[in-house]
């Protein structure tokens, strides 16, 4: 498997990139993520309540929440401004009542609520933007989520094939944006290392599909 090439955590600054990158969370990203985040949300019997969703950028994760059950408050967070723009207008051009979603320019490293208050956190193609040690992110995830809540992170798995199906991406920008977080997404292999390093351990569940990885925990205080 190729070498491993991080992204910035800010990744995708131009309004033509942001706009190509809406498209593509449409067209493939809501089938390969979030439908995989939300049905184990469902598994796990977290069937309501506060949920955030770490590194949102456009919102389809946070608004498919809020679309399978009114009975979800989803608050997104992000680093970029123009990703959190285009994430309230995503959020205008599909639903009528936006009461139970917000967002929030924040960092992932450092969530500006107070302990115990969610239900869930999730996420979906962000982990693989995480400088420094992501474990800082799952150990905040850990503590805004309530005990008996659940952790959901799933991101891009980098497999050659996928770097391969990429190849047959028409639009060029959507092709090397798609490209570029492929190839800055982790095997299994390098993210159970990751999850096993450190001081902070838990017992995380990692599960894979054809373009992602997840991991999944329960969290208990
Ligand atoms: C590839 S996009 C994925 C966006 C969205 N979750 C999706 O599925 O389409 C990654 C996002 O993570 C955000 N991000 C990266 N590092 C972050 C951090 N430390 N805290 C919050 N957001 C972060 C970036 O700004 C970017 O919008």
């Amino acid at each position: 498997m190729s070498k491993r090439i991080p992204e910035k955590e800010e990744s995708m600054i131009t309004p033509k990139e942001v706009a190509e990158y809406n498209l593509l969370c449409r067209k493939y990203l809501t089938k390969w993520g979030y439908e995989a985040v939300i049905d184990c949300l469902v598994k796990e019997d977290i069937l309501q309540g506060n949920i955030i969703d770490l590194g949102t950028g456009s919102g389809w994760l946070a608004i498919e929440l809020i679309k399978k059950s009114k009975n979800y408050k989803v608050t997104g967070i992000d680093l970029s401004e123009e990703m959190l723009t285009l994430a309230k207008k995503n959020v205008r051009s599909i639903v009528d009542d936006s009461a139970n979603i917000k967002f929030i320019k924040a960092d992932a490293k450092c969530i500006p609520m107070e302990d115990s208050f969610f239900d869930a956190a999730v996420s979906y193609a962000s982990l693989h933007h995480w400088s420094g040690n992501p474990l800082e992110v799952f150990k905040e995830a850990f503590r805004v989520v309530k005990n008996g809540g659940l952790i959901v992170i799933f991101d891009l798995k980098r497999a050659e094939k996928n770097l391969i199906f990429v190849k047959s991406i028409l639009s060029k920008i959507m092709r090397e944006l798609f490209e570029a977080s492929l190839r800055a997404s982790y095997t299994p292999g390098e993210i159970k290392e990751i999850l096993s390093s450190g001081t902070f351990t838990k017992d995380w569940n990692i599960v894979e599909n054809s373009m992602s990885l997840g991991i999944i925990g329960r969290v208990s205080k």
